[in-house]
């Protein structure tokens, strides 16, 4: 018999439900995303995701559950998300998770955030038939992370046996996460919200552009694994502000996205080879600082695998230049689909599974920790 286990993710923006069996088959998975409310202010404004977590939460698990073709009485556990994120997003989450835990009077598992998304790497490896062999390096890439870790286990094969893993963060960024000067910079060239998916749009139109300017490497003194993503944004910015041409499109830009004229087919048009350019450079930047310390730390531990995962990891370009580099160094690299990539509620139940096993339950005394470390 397997164990199914009820996931709930509501640290952000988006509200999510999933049932997957014994941390593998993923039975059903919904995501209520918040982006339209958002959308206006540019940015994920707390106070708004919190309410809006509170008007989905109770009809996405239901709605898991119907998918699933299970009633609540059929869960063996709950998992639901504990941290890092939003306090008042995550309370909604935790305080729906344990009420149904003692309603039910099943077990309650807390999960961290960043161990999702490590697990819904696992989860498409194993769709796919594939098992991402430990230790490995994890990067997680997201609007609000931006973090390296090694992973490792005791156990065999902790993909198939849910064995717990073990974690040590390697670096992180000192400022922006890549996902957050993703979003900054299509702000600043008048591209909407979230930036991630129209900017690497827009990037392999330019393929072949000239750079208007060029970014260089960013070096960090001290951790050499670690980050920082606001320097680039920042040259973004001055690049911009000292050439004058670039505001007359950015104006256009601004009035078609306030027309609800926000698609890509829309937005290239609007675009000079200039802005492409700066876009495509903008993209190498990122693509190469994320890829360099990766592989730099991968190399460093003598790592079997890769992991990425998170929002950033659906970028095309950066899947591509991990492809080719891991594939050069002999290393398997691995991520997962882009539905996995983003914040789901089943990388929440498959991280609940082993957590589960190795008998790490929450009581009613659970509280949301806002900068809960993954360890
Ligand atoms: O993981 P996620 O859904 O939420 C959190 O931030 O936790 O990630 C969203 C972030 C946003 O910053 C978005 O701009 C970025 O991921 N993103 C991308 C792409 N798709 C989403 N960044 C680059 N390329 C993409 N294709
Ligand atoms: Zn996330």
């Amino acid at each position: 018999m397997s164990t199914r286990i009820l996931g709930i993710e509501s640290s952000c923006d988006e509200t999510a439900a999933a049932v997957v069996a014994d941390g593998r088959e993923i039975l059903s998975s919904v995501v209520a995303s918040q982006i339209d409310i958002h959308r206006k202010y540019g940015g994920v404004v707390p106070e708004l995701a919190s309410r809006e977590h509170l008007r989905q939460i109770v009809p996405v698990v239901r709605e898991a559950l119907m998918q699933a073709g299970m009633k609540l009485s059929d869960v063996d556990a709950i998992g639901v998300t504990q941290g890092p994120g939003l306090v008042g997003a995550l309370l909604v989450g935790i305080t729906y998770g344990k009420t149904l835990a003692q309603a039910l009077g099943k077990p309650l598992v807390p999960v961290n955030h960043l161990e999702g998304h490590v697990h819904a790497v696992f989860l498409e490896a194993h769709k796919a038939g594939r098992a991402a062999r430990l230790p490995a390096v994890c990067l997680i890439v997201s609007g609000g992370h931006t973090v390296l870790y090694e992973v490792k286990t005791e156990g065999a094969n902790a993909q198939e046996t849910g064995a717990k893993l073990n974690y040590r963060k390697l670096g992180q960024t000192r400022d922006d996460a890549a996902g957050e000067a993703y979003d900054k910079v299509a702000k600043l060239l008048g591209l909407g919200y979230p930036g991630g998916p129209i900017l690497d749009r827009l990037a392999a139109a330019a393929s072949g552009t000239s750079a208007p300017v060029k970014f260089g490497v960013t070096k960090m003194k001290g951790n050499a694994l670690d980050f920082s993503f606001s320097g680039l944004k920042t040259a973004v910015l001055y690049h911009v502000r000292e050439n004058g041409e670039y505001g007359e499109e950015i104006r256009k830009r601004e009035e078609a996205l306030a027309h609800g004229e926000r698609k890509f087919e829309q937005l290239l048009p609007l675009c000079s080879p200039k802005t492409l350019g700066l876009v495509r450079e903008f993209q190498n930047a990122v693509v190469r600082d994320l890829v360099e310390r990766t592989l730099n730390a991968a190399e460093q531990l003598s790592s079997e695998s890769i992991l990425v995962s998170g929002g950033v990891a659906a970028n095309s370009q950066l899947r591509a230049a991990f492809e080719e580099r891991a594939k050069a160094a002999g290393l398997e690299v691995f991520f997962p689909s882009r539905a996995l990539s983003t914040d789901n509620a089943a990388m929440i139940a498959a991280a609940a599974y082993s957590r589960f096993r190795a008998g790490i339950l929450a009581d009613t005394s659970l509280n949301a920790d806002p900068s809960l470390a993954l360890a």
